[in-house]
């Protein structure tokens, strides 16, 4: 089967799952179409080179129903939007943080199947977080249409409910931006050793990269692994040290638990 997907709103989260989506190796063979549905074409000009893209600035103007539409607007656009695709009888999947299932019901026909699903952006290169909630248990033709969506997209995972999902967001939704902030301090820490700003940043992301496959390929426990390069009174010891004052683990616990609060904030 080779999808008709609408994709609906294509800033950060949109282009990296088109991105994603189009790189992917058999991508010619998942795909027939992918209609982007967003109010500026500028925002679907780079892949409008691949000719199952094309651009719509508005769902009355797509050439069929899709297979499945994936909306990935900001949150507060929805209520306005939704009800614009009301008509098609395809298989919905909100990127959307903070709405939660019951809100798709109100806005939606019943006989919809909505699928709650929390990427984060890492899926344009394949190395995804994606969890997934749907209001219903899904047909065998409706798991098939997720698969060919997301399957090589990343690390998929189901989970059974809103609050479940609000965790996920705290975690890996937003995560990136937490990882992401670390490497920006590693590397202002290598600056402060007298390393140029791009020697620094080059020895920032190449130690997390490094390190961070390094523990994904040998599935071992972290804290195995750093204690193997940690020797008693050596310098690696002197900087965990210093993280274990400033309590890296207190503040990393706290900062999940604020971005959990805000997303059942969302939730209203
Ligand atoms: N960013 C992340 O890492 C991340 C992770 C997980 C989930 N999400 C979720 O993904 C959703 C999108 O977030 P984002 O960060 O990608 O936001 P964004 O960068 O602001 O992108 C939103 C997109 O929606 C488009 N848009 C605005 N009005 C529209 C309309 N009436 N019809 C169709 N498209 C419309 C915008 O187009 P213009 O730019 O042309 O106005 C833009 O392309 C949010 O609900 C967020 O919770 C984001």
């Amino acid at each position: 089967m080779r999808l008709r997907v609408a994709l609906v709103g294509c800033g950060a989260m949109g282009s990296a799952l088109l991105r994603g989506w189009l790189t992917l190796s058999d991508s010619e063979s998942r795909f027939k179409n992918i209609w982007v549905i967003t109010p500026h074409r500028e925002s679907a000009v780079h892949f409008l080179d691949d000719s199952r893209v094309e651009w719509f600035a508005s769902p009355s103007s797509l050439p069929h129903s899709p297979d499945i539409i994936v909306f990935a607007v900001k949150p507060h656009l929805l209520e306005e939007i939704l009800p614009l695709y009301k008509s098609f009888d395809s298989l919905i999947i909100s990127v959307a943080s903070g709405k939660p299932l019951s809100f798709y019901k109100k806005v939606l026909p019943l006989s919809h199947t909505i699928v709650r699903a929390m990427p984060n952006t890492p899926v344009e290169i394949h190395k995804g977080v994606i969890a997934f909630l749907a209001n219903t248990t899904l047909t065998p033709d409706q798991m098939n249409m997720i698969n060919i969506c997301f399957k090589d997209m990343g690390f998929c995972l189901w989970v059974s409910s809103d609050n479940e999902i609000d965790k996920i967001t705290a975690i890996s939704g937003s995560g990136p931006a937490y990882v992401f902030y670390m490497i920006e301090a590693f590397a202002q820490g290598a600056e402060s050793l007298g390393f140029h700003k791009e020697m620094a940043l080059s020895l920032a992301v190449s130690t997390f990269w490094g390190s961070s496959v390094y523990a994904h390929d040998l599935k071992g426990s972290p804290a195995v692994l750093r204690k193997n390069v940690t020797s008693p009174q050596g310098t690696t010891a002197a900087a965990l040290n210093v993280l274990e004052t400033g309590n890296l683990h207190a503040l990393m616990e706290a900062a999940m638990k604020a971005a959990y609060t805000r997303a059942k904030e969302l939730r209203g």
